[in-house]
């Protein structure tokens, strides 16, 4: 790839996503763009940003931004958090609140949807803990084609046998021909939309737990910086900010702490002493 076409499309794809992309990932690009080059009939990756020079095209450019989103997700990813959230985070959340207030969680950048549902499922499983009170998963990410699977709820048998146990497996899906559907009841649980976290997102609402894992790392510093001060802005006093496993904003902000003993969880500067996430 010329080093003038890789600038055009780095830069057009931070500016639009904040994903970063170093001169060393120009096999990146080639890998994912030659095909959408091939799909609309253009002879390579230079005719790809040739085509995006000469016109204005909306679709093309978020089908190149689109094409660089690194979808990886499953089922309970990392178990530990979604572990603190049953053990620690909701008792504490839910003692803490009256109880007609919804509960609101914010899946950001979900992909395909595993997380949220593990989320839908993991409150499912506490039930008696949350004793009726109202609950709204808001799941967002920049990637429509993502958005369209996350809403069907259906799963190859591969994505199900990645990180969902085998009873709750067959609790909460169905299973179709080679596929798995998540249970309506589920699916009603969490309202998907497009949200990329270069936005405000104050339009979202305020949320009591925030999971925000695994997109961070696909941005500078600036970028992280502007994204958690707003998921600041939208987190309630006494709530949490859950990042992944290789995931730090430790230095990135002045607004959020990391939870004391558990790593990857954060919380308001000043929410006062708590012990530990509970
Ligand atoms: C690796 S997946 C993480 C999925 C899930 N959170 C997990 O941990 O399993 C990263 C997701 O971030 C999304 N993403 C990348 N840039 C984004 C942006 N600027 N706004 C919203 N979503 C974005 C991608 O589309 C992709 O689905």
């Amino acid at each position: 790839m010329q080093a003038a076409d890789f600038q055009f499309l780095s830069a057009l794809i931070k500016e639009r996503s904040g994903i970063a992309l170093s001169s060393d990932k120009t096999y990146l690009l080639e890998n994912r763009l030659g095909p959408l080059a091939a799909q609309r009939r253009l002879n390579d990756i230079a005719g790809l940003v040739a085509r995006m020079k000469s016109v204005r095209d909306e679709q093309l450019i978020r089908d190149v931004v689109e094409a660089m989103t690194t979808n990886e997700s499953l089922f309970f990813r990392d178990g530990k958090p979604f572990e603190l959230l049953r053990t620690a985070i909701l008792p504490r959340i839910v003692a803490a609140r009256p109880k007609e207030r919804p509960l609101r969680i914010w899946s950001a950048a979900c992909s395909s949807g595993q997380e949220a549902y593990s989320i839908a499922i993991t409150l499912l499983e506490e039930e008696a803990l949350l004793a009726g009170r109202p609950v709204e998963i808001v799941a967002t990410d920049i990637a429509t084609s993502m958005l369209i699977k996350a809403k069907a709820g259906v799963y190859s048998q591969f994505e199900v046998q990645r990180g969902l146990p085998i009873r709750l497996l067959l609790k909460y899906f169905t299973q179709k021909g080679t596929n798995w559907e998540i249970a309506p009841r589920l699916r009603s649980m969490v309202s998907f939309r497009q949200h990329n976290m270069l936005g405000e997102c104050a339009g979202l609402g305020r949320f009591d737990i925030v999971f925000c894992r695994n997109v961070l790392i696909y941005f500078d510093e600036p970028t992280k910086k502007g994204v958690i001060e707003r998921i600041a802005q939208v987190l309630a006093p006494d709530g949490v900010l859950l990042l992944g496993a290789v995931e730090t904003i430790i230095g990135l902000s002045t607004r959020l702490e990391i939870v004391p003993g558990a790593a990857g969880i954060y919380r308001p500067v000043g929410s006062g002493p708590r012990a530990a996430v509970a």
